[in-house]
C-alpha cells in the first residue's frame, strides 16, 4: 500500500481514538488505551477527539442493556480518569449523525474486494468453513463494513494521527485507501481528506491477564478497574499464577507476569527495587500484596469520582451532550463541503432574492451553523430560509458561549440595540460581541433567527 504524505498540516495535530462500548473497562483498558491516551491529550499542540464507538458496539453485541451500561461505564471512566473534557473533544459516535452519512458516501466508494480482505472478516469465513458451514453464516453487514464506518470516524474529522493496538492496522490501511479513493474521484485537484496514519506505542504496556495470556474479557482473564471496589481488586490479584517457589526461594522477576503488572504501576526506581525483593525471596503472598497498593495508588483516588458519576448519569450525559455539540461544530460545515463535491447541493439561492428573507419563497428554514474557522476558532453563520447568508459571528475559542450566545438572541429585539459608526450595529449580549451586520439587516436577522 502506498503512503504519500498527508494532506495539509495544521499548526496542530489531530489526535483520534474511540472506544467500542461492549464491556466493562479492566485494568488492561486503563493501563494500554485510556491512561496513555489521556496523557498525550496533555501534550501541547495535540489537538485529541476521544469518541465512544456505540455504533460499533452494535456490531458485537445485541444486548441493549449491556450496550447502554457500557457507554455509561467507559465514559464514566474517562471522566474519573483525568480526562480535561474542556480541553479535548469527547462524544459519543451516535451523537454525531454526520458520521453514518459521511459512512454512506465512503461505502459508495469502497470496493467490496477490499472489505472481503479484512481480517476479522476473513477469521469469521475461516471459523465457518472449519465448522462445516456456508462461508458468511452468521456473518452481518455491520461485521463486514465494520472498517468503513471506522473509516467515517477518522476522515470526519481529518485525524492526522490514530493511536490503536495492533489489531487495527490494516483497518488504518483501509481507512487511507479510502480516503485517497474519495480524494481521487470528488477533490478536483484539491484533497477533502487528511491521510490519517497509524499510531502504536511501543512502550505503553500490552497488561497480562491473571493466566499470563494478553488481559481480555474473551480469555475471562481480566482484573476490574473499578466494578467491585478494591476488594474485587484484591480477590483478582490473588488469583494471579505464579510458579510454586516458597518464600526466601529467589524469583525469576522477568519470567513472572505478576512482575509486568506491578512495572506498569510502578516508576522506575519502584519497579528496580520490586525486582530486587523478588530476586531475595520475596513471597508470592507479600508480592501480592505490595501489587495490591501499588495500583491502588494509583486507581483509588478515581474510585469516588467514578462512582459520583455513575450515581449521576446525567452529568455524565451533559458532558458528552457539549462534547457532540464541540465535534458537531467541525462535522456540519465539513459535511456540507462533501455533500456539495458528490453532488448533493443545497438548493442554490435563487438569483435576486435579496435580504428580503421573509418576501421571497420559502425555501426550508433559517439555519444557524456553526463551524472551526482556520484559526480553530469557532464561528457561526446564520442563512435565511433561502440560503443566503445573513451573518458571520466573530471568532470564538470555547463553542459552548458562542452556542449559547447565539441561542440568546432568538428571545431579543435586535432594533433595541445600538449602531454603531459605520452603519454597523454591534449584536451584544453579556458584554460580548457575537457579531456586526449592517443596521438594514436587522429585520431579516430578527426573522431568521425566530426560526431556529
Ligand atoms: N475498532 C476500534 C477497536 O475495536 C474502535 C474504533 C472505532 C476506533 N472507530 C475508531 C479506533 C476510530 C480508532 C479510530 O479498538
Amino acid at each position: 500500500m502506498s503512503m504519500p504524505p498527508s494532506a495539509a498540516a495544521p499548526a496542530s495535530r489531530r489526535v483520534l481514538t474511540g472506544i467500542t462500548t461492549s464491556g466493562t473497562p479492566h485494568l488492561g483498558n486503563y493501563a494500554g488505551a485510556i491512561r496513555p491516551a489521556i496523557q498525550s491529550s496533555t501534550e501541547p499542540g495535540v489537538d485529541a477527539f476521544f469518541f465512544l464507538a456505540d455504533f460499533h458496539a452494535l456490531i458485537k453485541c445485541a444486548d441493549p442493556a449491556r450496550v447502554a451500561q457500557s457507554r455509561l461505564e467507559i465514559a464514566a471512566t474517562w471522566i474519573a480518569a483525568g480526562l480535561d473534557t474542556d480541553r479535548v473533544t469527547f462524544y459519543r459516535q451516535s451523537d454525531v449523525p454526520e458520521i453514518p452519512e459521511l459512512c454512506w458516501m465512503l461505502t459508495c466508494v469502497t470496493a467490496k474486494g477490499l472489505m472481503n480482505r479484512a481480517h476479522a472478516y476473513k477469521a469469521a469465513v475461516d471459523a465457518n468453513l472449519a465448522k462445516d458451514e456456508e462461508p458468511d453464516d452468521g456473518i452481518t453487514m455491520g461485521l463486514f463494513s465494520y472498517p468503513v464506518l471506522m473509516a467515517a470516524d477518522i476522515l470526519l474529522f481529518n485525524a492526522h494521527r490514530v493511536p490503536v493496538g495492533r489489531d487495527q492496522i490494516q483497518h488504518l490501511e483501509m481507512a487511507r485507501d479510502i480516503a485517497q479513493r474519495f480524494n481521487h474521484l470528488y477533490g478536483r485537484g484539491q484533497d477533502l481528506f487528511v491521510l490519517p496514519e497509524v499510531q502504536i506505542d511501543e512502550d505503553v504496556a500490552t497488561l497480562p491477564g491473571l493466566d499470563g495470556r494478553k488481559m481480555s474479557k474473551s480469555y475471562n482473564n481480566t482484573i476490574p478497574l473499578f466494578e467491585g471496589g478494591r476488594k474485587a481488586l484484591k480477590a483478582a490479584v490473588a488469583q494471579i499464577v505464579t510458579d510454586s517457589r516458597l518464600p526466601g526461594e529467589p524469583k525469576d522477576a522477568d519470567g513472572a507476569h505478576l512482575f509486568t503488572l506491578y512495572r506498569a504501576f510502578a516508576t522506575h526506581a519502584q519497579a528496580a527495587a520490586f525486582r530486587t525483593a523478588l530476586e531475595g525471596g520475596l513471597g508470592w503472598g507479600d508480592a501480592k500484596q505490595a501489587l495490591c497498593e501499588q495500583i491502588e495508588a494509583q486507581i483509588g483516588p478515581m474510585r469516588e469520582p467514578y462512582a459520583e458519576l455513575m450515581a449521576h448519569p446525567e452529568r455524565i450525559e451533559a458532558i458528552l451532550q457539549a462534547g457532540a455539540q464541540k465535534a458537531r461544530a467541525i462535522a456540519m460545515p465539513f459535511m456540507d463541503r462533501l455533500r456539495e463535491a458528490v453532488g448533493l447541493r443545497q438548493p442554490a439561492a435563487p438569483s435576486g432574492a435579496g435580504k428580503a428573507a421573509g418576501k421571497t419563497g420559502k425555501v426550508g428554514r433559517a439555519r444557524l451553523v456553526s463551524f472551526r474557522d482556520e484559526d480553530g476558532q469557532f464561528r457561526q453563520r446564520l442563512f435565511a430560509a433561502d440560503g443566503t447568508e445573513l451573518l458571520l459571528s466573530e471568532p470564538f475559542g470555547d463553542p459552548k458561549v458562542l452556542n449559547n450566545l447565539g441561542r440568546s438572541f432568538a428571545e431579543r429585539d435586535l432594533a433595541a440595540l445600538v449602531a454603531d459608526v459605520q452603519g454597523l450595529v454591534a449584536l451584544e449580549a453579556d458584554g460580548l460581541c457575537w457579531a456586526r451586520i449592517p443596521a438594514s439587516d436587522l429585520a431579516a436577522v430578527q426573522a431568521a433567527l425566530a426560526q431556529v
